[in-house]
């Protein structure tokens, strides 16, 4: 099957799923060894920008994008949280972690462009490193924003564009020549690696993501490079008033 980024709308949509459903298995394993296991602690960093709302009595998380549930766990410490994703094999291997943990999570089958929830049902709403291969990124936005209680906080964990020189050369040549090499034969995937840093590489970069956040509706948006923007943490409130923030 070809790069996903060949194609455009609903067929690129199934084939995004169709590529998650293939690396399902090493998935979880590959995120570890390929980022030296700093991806965790990217997650937590995620978690610590909205651990204060969550830990407010009767606030509920959701988790976008969630895959096989590690953010989704995180938030479960502090929180009931509900992660959501529409690639099937990515949930069922979230849901043995969610049933090994014990923790109050709960898995739906759903796509981030239609979220199967209410206006205004969450205290905060996260996604990590789902964003970028949605189809439509303000209409992902606008439905984060939709689902958000007024007050409440979204967290956009995804890689980004490396605001170091020596960092931005030694990132790239290890992202696009290396990681590509050693995720394609683990996963036996004839491109998903190789779709990774392509992906990013037209993804936006810090400032134009926080531009696309505000013209969603959130205020106070704000980010911090994590990894020397290896990685970026977009933060955004969805203002208490109807008429801004
Ligand atoms: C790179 S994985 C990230 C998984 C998880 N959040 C993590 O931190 O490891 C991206 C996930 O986004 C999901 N995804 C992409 N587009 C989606 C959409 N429109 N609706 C729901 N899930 C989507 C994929 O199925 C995949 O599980």
């Amino acid at each position: 099957m070809e790069n996903p980024l060949a194609f455009q709308g609903a067929e690129k949509a199934r084939r995004i799923q169709a590529m998650f459903a293939g690396i399902a298995p090493t998935y979880d394993q590959l995120n570890r060894w390929l980022s030296l296991n700093i991806d965790q602690y990217w997650r937590r960093a995620a978690v610590q920008e909205v651990a204060e709302m969550l830990r407010r009595s009767g606030a509920m998380a959701l988790d976008v994008c969630c895959g096989t549930a590690d953010l989704t766990l995180e938030l479960g410490r502090l929180a009931p949280t509900i992660g959501v994703d529409f690639c099937q094999p990515m949930l069922v291997r979230g849901l043995a972690k969610v049933h090994r943990n014990g923790l109050p999570v709960c898995l739906l089958a759903g796509d981030a462009l239609a979220l199967p929830f209410p206006d205004a049902a969450f205290d905060v709403v996260t996604v990590a490193f789902g964003i970028r291969n949605v189809v439509d990124l303000d209409r992902a936005l606008a439905e984060m924003h939709r689902v958000l209680k007024p007050g409440g906080k979204a967290a956009i964990l995804e890689f980004s564009h490396p605001v170091i020189p020596g960092l931005k050369w030694l990132f790239g040549l290890y992202f696009t020549q290396i990681l590509p090499w050693i995720g394609n034969a683990v996963s036996r995937s004839g491109y998903a690696y190789t779709y990774l840093p392509a992906s990013v590489q037209f993804f936006p970069d810090q400032a134009t993501l926080a531009n696309h956040l505000t013209a969603a509706g959130f205020c106070d948006v704000r980010w911090r490079n994590l990894s020397g923007g290896i990685v970026a943490l977009h933060t955004g409130q969805k203002p208490r008033m109807a008429d801004g923030c």
